[in-house]
């Protein structure tokens, strides 16, 4: 079966001010040859420390940033070199939810005028059907009609992110980002919206790429996991694969980390001794090789090779070269 969204070797690099005056910017590798698969219905889950550029793939895939290289199949088809009035007719098949519902939501409208926008841009949807297709939307989220007419600062952390997703489905996408849904919500809070995503995922059959750095909800909400570190994907694998044999030393280390799957256990990444490096300076050889407790001779020197572990279970590290 075609993946819904495919990346091959997608790369993406910003330029930051450097040098006396900002007058020798540098060039930065945010996402250095990433190659995913996410399958209809299911949901890659992409863990990685803050700063090693899951939301850089999300936006590249979204197109909401251009990528310097690489592919981005939806359905099969490159949608990269898509010009901008062609690709608007897929918009609509790909959504979004970010982290924030309190900066993604517009405060000076109402919810009504929130969750239609996509439908009333993308499909010109309007009066009393534009109407019916956000009480619906609203509705699949757990809101009801009394919400429509209210401003997001009325509602709660929770609440507005269930606006936030009403909105990303009213166009009935067939792919959605989830950049980090949870993170800004209190504990308790955050339960309910990843059960009411997974839940519309079995309602519904969407596909999601679920973004997060905390391995617990990860596990929660995931068929499929991949690990970033740096710009790169060290393993991906089927979840129950992923922790019943993690290979990656860098995976073994956030596993250790996280005892027991709970989805209310906040959890930081940031779990070895040693400073992630620059993306500005990547270490030679395996990228990880300044933080791994298994370093050895050949990892500073040679790139790791990308080895199958097992069904769809890969792992770029010179143990298993
Ligand atoms: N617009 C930008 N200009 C310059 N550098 C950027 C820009 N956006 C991201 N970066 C850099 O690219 C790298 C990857 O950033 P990205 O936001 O994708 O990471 P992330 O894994 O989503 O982190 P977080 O968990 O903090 O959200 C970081 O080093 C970041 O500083
Ligand atoms: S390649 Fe070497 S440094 Fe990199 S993760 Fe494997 S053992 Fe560690
Ligand atoms: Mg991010």
């Amino acid at each position: 079966m075609t993946p819904v969204i495919q990346t091959r070797d997608l790369v993406k690099r910003f330029h930051v001010p450097g040098g006396f005056l900002g007058r020798h910017p540098r060039r930065l590798t945010a996402v250095d040859h990433v190659s995913l698969a996410v399958r209809r219905g299911e949901t890659l889950g992409l863990v990685g420390e803050s700063g090693s550029g899951k939301s850089t793939v999300g936006n590249c895939i979204l197109r909401l940033l251009a990528a310097d290289a690489g592919q981005v199949l939806y359905n099969g088809q490159d949608i990269l070199p898509l010009k901008e009035t062609d690709f608007r007719r897929l918009r609509g098949r790909l959504q979004v939810v970010f982290q924030d519902p309190q900066s993604s939501l517009d405060p000076r409208m109402t919810v009504a005028t929130i969750v239609g926008y996509p439908l009333r841009l993308q499909q010109g949807v309007k009066g009393t059907a534009l109407e019916a297709r956000v009480l619906a939307a609203l509705a699949d989220v757990g809101l009801q009609a009394e919400h429509l007419h209210r401003y997001p600062h009325e509602f709660s952390g929770g609440q507005r992110q269930r606006i936030g997703i009403a909105r990303a489905l009213i166009t009935g996408p067939d792919f959605i980002v989830f950049d980090e849904p949870t993170s800004a919500l209190d504990v308790s809070v955050q339960a309910q919206i990843l059960n009411l995503i997974a839940g519309l995922q079995r309602a519904q059959g969407y596909t999601y790429l679920f973004i997060s750095h905390d391995l617990a909800v990860v596990r929660h909400i995931s068929t499929q996991i991949a690990v970033m570190y740096l710009g790169s994907l060290v393993e991906t694998a089927p979840k129950e694969a992923f922790f019943r044999h993690p290979y990656h030393p860098y995976t073994r280390a956030l596993i250790a980390a996280v005892p027991r799957p709970d989805p209310t256990r906040r959890q930081n990444l940031a779990v070895l001794p040693g400073d992630v490096p620059s993306p500005l300076q990547i270490p030679s050889g395996c990228r990880f090789h300044t933080r791994c407790p298994e370093v050895m001779a050949v990892c500073p020197k040679v790139a790791p090779p990308h080895v199958e572990m097992g069904p769809e279970h890969w792992v770029d590290c010179h143990l298993y070269g």
